[in-house]
């Protein structure tokens, strides 16, 4: 199975530049299954109903979200019916929505699983654990899982890998907004990224307007941060290869795509 991971989608400028570039990037990879992080896909804030639908009409097979999950209220509306959206698992018992859902391809299903850190973020439910858990729900259907774990420090997301090394297909990190450049495929057979980087505002600062994050860094006033709605963006992603009767990555690479690295086909 190939899947093609798009990381955070930031408001219209995000979401313009994925439909862009989602028709070539499947030209040029062929995913069976595609998958993105919309955490930030609503103005920076959240998702809405029709954002989510518009993801799916895109191609994209399953959404993945972050701390940023509740952030437009309607989502407490229609996220027990979105079969595509999942929320992190570790998340309170009482959170609405599911932490982990499958998506079947080409006679194929994945697990798809999403897990929030706990380092420099608000705590939840020890994701380590949970991901032992559902790791072993999602095997009984089938070896391909794939792991988003959202999560701010590189070293705890670096310790998902290494914990999840032979057992998930993929993991990668989201949630900073910036790329790494250390995909690579664990010993084990789990194909690996600390963060995959974001898809939205290219000339900004983690895709808000510059000058309010500048102002707040200079001064410790607040200020409001807004997303801007046109201007450069960047294309961020993950693409990974697995085994469909191992479940062991066969190889991996990072998609970085702006006017500073153009797509190449
Ligand atoms: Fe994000
Ligand atoms: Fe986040």
């Amino acid at each position: 199975m190939k899947i093609l991971f798009i990381g955070d989608i930031v408001g219209s400028i995000g979401r313009e530049a994925l439909e862009s570039y989602l028709p070539r990037l499947k030209r040029k990879y062929a995913p069976d299954v595609v998958i993105a992080n919309g955490e930030n896909a609503a103005a920076g804030r959240g998702i809405t109903k029709s954002i989510y639908q518009d993801l799916l009409f895109m191609g994209v097979d399953m959404v993945t979200m972050g701390n940023h999950t509740w952030d437009q209220k309607e989502i407490f509306d229609f996220i027990d019916e979105a079969d595509y959206l999942i929320r992190p698992a570790n998340f309170s018992e009482e959170a609405p929505g599911r932490g982990m859902a499958t998506v079947t391809k080409n006679g194929k299903t994945l697990s798809v699983i999403n897990l929030h850190g706990r380092v420099f973020l608000p705590a939840h439910d020890d994701p380590f654990k949970m991901a032992d858990e559902l790791i072993e729900e999602a095997k009984q259907i089938s070896p391909l899982v794939f792991v988003d774990f959202h999560a701010e420090a590189t070293s705890e997301k670096i310790a998902m890998g290494w914990h999840l090394d032979g057992r998930a297909s993929a993991v990668v990190g989201t949630h900073t907004h910036v790329q790494t450049a250390d995909a690579r495929v664990l010993p084990g057979g789990t194909a690996y990224i600390s963060d995959v980087g974001m898809t939205g505002p290219y000339d900004e600062i983690l895709g808000m307007k510059k000058d309010a994050v500048l102002y707040r860094f200079k001064t410790n006033m607040p200020a409001r941060f807004e997303v801007p709605k046109s201007g450069r963006s960047v294309v961020s992603g993950f693409f990974t290869e697995i085994d469909d009767n191992t479940g062991k990555a066969l190889g991996c690479e990072r998609i970085y795509i702006n006017e500073d690295y153009p797509f190449q086909a």
